[in-house]
């Protein structure tokens, strides 16, 4: 099969479109024919390489997966060659894309006990947006955030995978939301799709133009997975009582922080990480009803991943960015 690989860790043109062993099925997996993969920051994390997490070189990137069942294990019941499908990355034998080889390539091995069904009314390009990004908020703004209808919460990142999943969800439940982001563009898009007030951080103070949108009382809920600069400004934008989640640090993970907000606002600050298979395969259902929306941003075929993950470090894009076999 043809994949993008990663022939050694580094930068962009360390990625080479070749040929790859085809995968062969252990009794309980599958096969699956990839027809879209979305990206990931992880998958940029993966190809440069993080501190104390060696992946194995060459290796294959990308776990959000969508795409058709080729073989069936000897194993496997409920799933048929034909069959559409989506999945959850996170398996009981490592993360698809990080330690288990991914889905940027033409198939890819998937143990059939992390297969979600894809409803038809579900193109693999929007399946391809859901797994990761909408599995990841889905986990982080309820089971760990409690997140409630009346709240406000505000999202920096609001235009990336998990920032757009975390708006859209927030969305859902009725909150009210205050969506950040980088440029006046993006902020545009996020008034069309409805949020409540759009700050662009690279021009504003977040943290003091989110304290008057809150109507000075602050937030009850901040979405932080940026880290570095944005950490202090955030616990200065929330709310006494309020809750501060975190599930990565994309600009920096050793922030400066600034302990009176939480000992006088009586912070909770929360990290929430991964999502179960419920997390996925409900966020497929809330899509397939029309609930979420997911933005499918840009479109490449396989052979230019380098393009592809060139926009997604310059921040060039808005919502998911989708590869194609
Ligand atoms: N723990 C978990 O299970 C888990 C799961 C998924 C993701 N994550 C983490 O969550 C973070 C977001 O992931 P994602 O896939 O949603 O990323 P993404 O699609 O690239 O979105 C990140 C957004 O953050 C904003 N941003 C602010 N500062 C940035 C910087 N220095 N570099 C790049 N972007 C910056 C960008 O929007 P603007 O240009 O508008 O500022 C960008 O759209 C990553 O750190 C990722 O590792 C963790």
């Amino acid at each position: 099969m043809k994949a993008a690989v990663i022939e050694k860790q580094g930068g962009i043109e360390n990625i080479v479109y070749r040929d790859w062993e085809d995968p062969t099925p252990g009794d309980a997996d599958v096969i699956v024919s990839v027809r879209a993969c979305g990206l990931n920051h992880l998958d940029i994390f993966v190809r440069r390489g993080m501190p104390g997490f060696p992946v194995p070189m060459p290796f294959i990137s990308g776990g959000d997966i969508a795409g058709v069942i080729e073989e069936v294990g000897s194993s496997v019941s409920g799933w048929s060659k034909g069959d559409r499908v989506t999945l959850n990355p996170q398996t009981d034998e490592g993360m698809i894309g990080e330690e288990l080889v991914g889905g940027l390539a033409e198939k890819v091995r998937v143990p059939s006990k992390n297969l979600v069904k894809l409803p038809d009314n579900v193109s693999f390009e929007t399946a391809a947006a859901i797994p990761i990004n909408y599995g990841t908020a889905h986990r982080m703004l309820f089971t760990r955030g409690h997140l409630h209808p009346s709240e406000t919460m505000l999202i920096l990142g609001a235009s990336g995978g998990v920032g757009l999943a975390c708006v859209q969800f927030g969305q859902m439940v009725g909150a009210k939301i205050i969506a950040a982001a980088g440029t006046d563009e993006k902020c545009d898009r996020l008034s069309e799709m409805g949020a409540d007030h759009v700050i662009n951080y690279q021009s504003e103070d977040f943290s003091r133009a989110a304290w008057l949108a809150s109507g000075k009382e602050g937030c009850d809920v901040v979405i932080n997975f940026t880290g570095g600069e944005t950490w202090a400004p955030s616990l200065r934008a929330a709310k006494k009582c309020g809750r501060v989640l975190t599930c990565g640090a994309t600009a920096g993970h050793d922030p400066q922080t600034d302990l009176r907000y939480l000992w006088v606002r009586e912070l909770d600050v929360l990290g929430s990480n991964s999502y179960s298979q419920e997390d996925v395969a409900r966020s497929v259902d809330y899509v397939a009803d029309g609930k979420l929306s997911p933005v499918v941003s840009h479109i490449f075929p396989l052979e230019k991943l380098g393009k592809a993950e060139q926009l997604m470090e310059d921040r060039g894009f808005f919502g998911k960015i989708v590869l194609t076999p």
